[in-house]
């Protein structure tokens, strides 16, 4: 979700209004999502790396997840959305992680789209945390996998990412996912985030389903992911 900032320095705007209209623009791409058939939509938050920034902004920053999670909880269990937060919880404020507990447990039953919102996210270090506690049976690319997505408390299994889509004018990963990243399709999508609309999304899911994955061979393949080794 990058872009927040510069959408509001554009408008003269102090950058907190720039994660108001982002936060915004993700509520409405959920809906979207969930229209469009997606089954899982992960959102990068907050990395680790971003407590570098100003006390203030991170303070506003953590008050609107909190905000977030009360006030979507409530439409995302009447929608049958599945709401996770993947990343560190002991750099989190408690009632921060509270909300966290509260929204993933109302909405546990949901299957229609499960959200994932990553907060304190790190993918390197979330490889360093599994490897710590890997156990032989742990090293191959599944149980690895699976293994990661437990550390990070979010999911029971695997979450190979098919779409990666940055907004914002960058080309970077920036930390995000790169384990589940292995074989993920970029787009770039030169908007920033408070911008992004449904025209947007469905546009790079266009290009997305035009793209032919060969996960390294050749054709028809099972993908990487689900060879073992
Ligand atoms: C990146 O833009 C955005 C963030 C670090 C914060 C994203 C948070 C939200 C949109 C609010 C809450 C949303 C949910 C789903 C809980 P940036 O600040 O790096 O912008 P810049 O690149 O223009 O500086």
């Amino acid at each position: 979700m990058d872009g927040n900032g510069r959408w509001a320095v554009q408008r003269g705007q102090p950058r907190v209004s720039g994660h108001l209209a982002g936060a915004r623009t993700a509520r409405a791409l959920v809906r979207t999502a969930q229209e469009r058939g997606v089954e899982v939509l992960t959102l990068y938050a907050f990395s680790a790396d971003n407590w570098r920034r100003p006390r203030r902004e991170v303070a506003a920053l953590m008050r609107l997840f909190r905000r977030y999670l009360l006030s979507e909880t409530e439409q995302c269990v009447a929608n049958g959305v599945r709401l996770t937060i993947l990343g560190r919880r002991d750099r989190l404020a408690p009632e921060l992680v509270h909300a966290i507990e509260g929204a993933e447990a109302a909405t546990r039953q949901g299957t229609s789209l499960h959200v994932r919102v990553a907060v304190d996210y790190s993918g390197r270090d979330a490889i360093l945390r599994a490897a710590a506690v890997a156990t032989p049976a742990d090293l191959t690319r599944d149980a690895f996998g699976a293994l990661l997505a437990r550390i990070d408390h979010d999911t029971a299994e695997a979450l190979p990412v098919d779409l990666l889509i940055r907004t914002g004018g960058e080309r970077r990963l920036s930390d995000f996912l790169l384990w589940e990243c292995a074989y993920a399709e970029l787009a770039f999508v030169p908007v920033m985030w408070p911008d992004f609309d449904a025209a947007h999304f469905d546009a790079a899911l266009e290009d997305y389903a035009r793209r032919q994955r060969r996960f390294g061979g050749v054709g028809d393949e099972p993908p990487a992911h689900a060879l073992s080794g």
